[in-house]
């Protein structure tokens, strides 16, 4: 329970104090989710013990896997982004906010002057992202640094990051989160509980990127639908993209965790099977009380409360999963195996001198196919959630891939280039290596930073699970 004190003493030590004195009692009204007293960890413990006591558990929940050494392609598909530097599976909630502050992909803090990475990337770890939210505006928020806000994330995924402060009533405090359930007509507050309890997850489980015109601010790409086709509508309508593949040139597009999209046109969905139902089951304390399981964890871990109600055979069930994620990961790697000669194959014909009207389909059926991929594998649990959809992305990423191949083969033999050199992606370390990562520079800069900054002075929460803890 170190964490936990740490946790409790920093929130009314660092911001309470501050904002009191400075600007009074009117505060707590306007800053309708920050931790005031009402929601303090230590108002919360007592007011709802048996929530409070499984929402700390998820710090237990501390394995996770290293996922450019489970598929190294991905650093080729990645390349000249921040992701083919670090990238994990996700672990228990207790560590969001240690996790992006440790990662290579926030990196260090920008030189004097200079613009360093938005800070819209603290928005889906902490309850403090609202609260900042509420006094500096949306775009106010999302034009600082990243690394300029460490000081400000007391907690992590929080109470008040799912509930009106300091009550059991559900609530989306994210701004980008209201606007995106309004755009595919499920407001919040015309939802029943049911549906509110998915979308609360559907705040931070979900695809989204920083706009550019609006300060790097966060929106959820739904203006047409949520699906992978209505999604790359919209980038390509607005030519958007994130950044240039150093060797194809192709605009790239990322996706991100969509699980409530995915979710959200399955099976399950469609019987009022939520996140909650399998993710945050009914339990009961040793009095016999009744309480939602706040250790947000494995779903299957719940088969005998959950499943069973529907799947009557565990082991089928369990049989069924396996196929499905063994399929859906064969299917991955057959597409990355793809776009890793297609990236490389463009590189080529760009060498030979290959022009923008040669190419453009080419770079066109690459960025639809990475996508897709992408769509499809940053979704974590896509086997179990919507394995149908997770099929048909990867079914036609294949397809788009294998077509980028053919524009590309027809390329590069106008311009009589036999040979292409493909990039050694046996280990993390080759394909890094083959991109230009210098692992070992990059993590003894990151390393300086952590001593320096993020040991001396961020919160407790900024170390939970890391050495200093
Ligand atoms: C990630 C979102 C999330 C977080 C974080 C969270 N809750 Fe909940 N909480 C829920 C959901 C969803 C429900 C179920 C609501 C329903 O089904 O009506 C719930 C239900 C409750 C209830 C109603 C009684 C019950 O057990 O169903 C209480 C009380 C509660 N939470 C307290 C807390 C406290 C205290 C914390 C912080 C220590 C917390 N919650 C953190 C999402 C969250
Ligand atoms: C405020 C943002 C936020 C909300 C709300 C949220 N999550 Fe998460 N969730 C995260 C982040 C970030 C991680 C990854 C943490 C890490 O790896 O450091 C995560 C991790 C997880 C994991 C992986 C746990 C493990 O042990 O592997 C599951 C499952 C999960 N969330 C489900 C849910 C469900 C279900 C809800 C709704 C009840 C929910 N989350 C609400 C941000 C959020
Ligand atoms: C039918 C039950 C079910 C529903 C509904 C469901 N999940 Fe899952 N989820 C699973 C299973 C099964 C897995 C695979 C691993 C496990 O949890 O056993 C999983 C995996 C995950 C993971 C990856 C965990 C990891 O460590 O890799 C996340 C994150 C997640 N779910 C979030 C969500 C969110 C958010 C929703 C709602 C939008 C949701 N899930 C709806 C059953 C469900
Ligand atoms: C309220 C009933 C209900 C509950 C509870 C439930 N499911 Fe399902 N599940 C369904 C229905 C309906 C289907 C679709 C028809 C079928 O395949 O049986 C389904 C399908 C599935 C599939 C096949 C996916 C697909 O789309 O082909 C998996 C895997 C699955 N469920 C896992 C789980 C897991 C794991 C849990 C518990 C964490 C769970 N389900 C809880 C009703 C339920």
């Amino acid at each position: 329970m170190l964490f936990n004190k740490g946790l409790f003493s920093s929130t009314l030590g660092r911001n309470k104090g501050l904002l009191l004195t400075l600007l009074g009692s009117v505060m707590w009204i306007s800053y309708g989710y920050a931790q005031t007293e009402s929601a303090s960890p230590k108002a919360m413990q007592a007011k709802f013990p048996n929530q409070y006591m499984s929402w700390a558990a998820t710090s237990e929940q501390e394995e996770r896997t290293d996922m450019l050494a489970s598929y190294p392609a991905a650093i080729v598909l990645w390349a000249g982004s921040a992701y083919a530097k670090e990238y994990h599976s996700p672990r228990g909630h207790h560590f969001a906010v240690a996790d992006v502050s440790h990662t290579l992909r926030t990196g260090v803090a920008p030189a004097a002057g200079e613009k360093g990475l938005s800070a819209s990337c603290w928005t889906c770890k902490s309850p403090d992202v609202p609260r900042l939210i509420d006094k500096l505006g949306v775009e106010g928020f999302s034009a600082q640094n990243f690394t300029d806000l460490g000081t400000e994330m007391n907690s992590v995924v929080y109470c008040t990051d799912c509930h009106v402060n300091g009550s059991a009533e559900l609530s989306l405090p994210r701004p980008h989160a209201q606007d995106a359930m309004a755009k595919v007509h499920l407001p919040f507050d015309k939802q029943d509980s049911n549906m509110q309890g998915a979308q609360v997850c559907g705040q931070c489980h979900v695809t989204y990127y920083f706009q550019p015109e609006r300060s790097n601010k966060v929106n959820i790409p739904w203006i047409f639908g949520s699906t992978a086709d209505l999604i790359e509508k919209y980038y390509d309508a607005r030519r958007f993209y994130e950044w240039i593949h150093p060797v194809s040139k192709t605009p790239i597009l990322k996706a991100r965790h969509p699980e409530f999209e995915h979710w959200s046109r399955s099976q399950h969905a469609e019987v009022g099977v939520t996140c909650i139902s399998c993710h945050m089951p009914p339990a009961k304390d040793a009095t016999g009380q009744e309480f939602t399981n706040h250790q947000v964890s494995d779903a299957l871990a719940n088969y005998e409360q959950v499943c069973q109600d529907c799947h009557g055979n565990k082991s089928a069930l369990v049989d069924s999963l396996q196929q499905a994620k063994t399929q859906i990961d064969a299917k991955a790697r057959e597409v990355e195996g793809l776009l890793v000669k297609a990236h490389y194959e463009a590189g080529a014909a760009w060498e030979a001198g290959a022009n923008w009207a040669m190419m453009n389909d080419a770079i066109m059926a690459i960025r639809h196919s990475q996508w897709r991929w992408d769509f499809a594998m940053s979704s974590h649990g896509i086997y179990a959630h919507n394995p149908e959809e997770g099929n048909e992305l990867l079914d036609k990423a294949i397809v788009q891939a294998n077509e980028a191949r053919r524009h590309l083969a027809a390329v590069l033999k106008e311009l009589a280039v036999t040979q292409v050199n493909y990039p050694d992606i046996s280990t993390k370390q080759t394909a890094q290596q083959a991109v230009g990562i210098d692992l070992d520079k990059l993590t003894e800069e990151k390393q300086a930073f952590i001593k320096q900054e993020i040991d001396e002075h961020w919160p407790a929460v900024s170390h939970h699970g890391y050495s200093i803890d």
